[in-house]
């Protein structure tokens, strides 16, 4: 079986929804019905300024290679059908944003002066979600979707958050130490979620 990487248009991620939103969940190993919850927030991303989307997808071909979208591009049945091992997308961030300002005001509370808040926040990317099924990480595909995602992007800088895991041993931070990310804020709390996050940036190009 041969794996390919693609970009998603949006009409790409409405018609593959059901299945990045099954990516996500099993990667994050959530309860079932969370894709529920998500199903129309990933919709309405599609919609907001500079979103991308990549995806990491395995067609029944012969060869059991990693093959770039970029150098054979799938046609719309192969897409349609072959089935999905790996989602990531992400935006240009924007004041109105809710992420945005929950960063905003935990950079505040971590003591970051007026002008570093407004040299991060003028440009950068959100890396909003990147998934690799269980069955097909540590194959390397979370980092080249990454790259993909990244790839000549506009915005100075490259922002996400990632759950708090002791002594960052995990193949998420594995993964954003190995590609040069830094510490942004730690530990923090965004409403309505209890568990602590880090936020995570580095500047652009990767
Ligand atoms: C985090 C995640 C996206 C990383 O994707 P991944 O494909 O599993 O991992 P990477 O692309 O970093 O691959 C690195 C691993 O593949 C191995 N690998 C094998 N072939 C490789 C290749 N050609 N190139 C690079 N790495 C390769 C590396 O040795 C490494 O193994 P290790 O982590 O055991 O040291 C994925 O594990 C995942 O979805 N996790 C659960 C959900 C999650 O945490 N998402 C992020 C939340 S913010």
């Amino acid at each position: 079986m041969a794996t390919y990487l693609v970009d998603l248009s949006p009409s790409d991620m409405q018609r593959r929804l059901g299945d990045a939103l099954s990516v996500y969940v099993d990667a994050m190993r959530y309860p079932r019905g969370t894709e529920d919850q998500r199903a129309s927030m990933w919709l309405e991303h599609t919609r907001r300024p500079g979103w991308k989307a990549v995806a990491a997808v395995q067609l029944g071909d012969a060869d059991n290679g990693l093959h770039d979208g970029a150098q054979r591009s799938l046609t719309e049945a192969e897409l349609a059908t072959a089935s999905m091992l790996g989602v990531a997308y992400g935006y240009c961030g924007a004041p109105d944003q809710w992420w945005q300002q929950q960063v905003v005001s935990g950079l505040q509370r971590s003591g970051a002066d007026r002008m570093r808040i407004a040299e991060l926040m003028s440009s950068y990317f959100e890396l909003t979600e990147l998934h690799i099924h269980p069955r097909a990480q540590g194959r390397g595909l979370g980092e080249a979707l990454t790259r993909r995602l990244l790839a000549g992007r506009a915005e100075a800088y490259v922002l996400l958050s990632t759950p708090e895991i002791s002594g960052e041993a995990n193949r998420a931070w594995r993964l954003y130490r190995r590609l040069g990310f830094t510490d942004v804020i730690r530990g923090y709390r965004f409403v309505g979620d209890p568990r602590p996050f880090a936020i995570l940036g580095r500047t652009l190009p990767l």
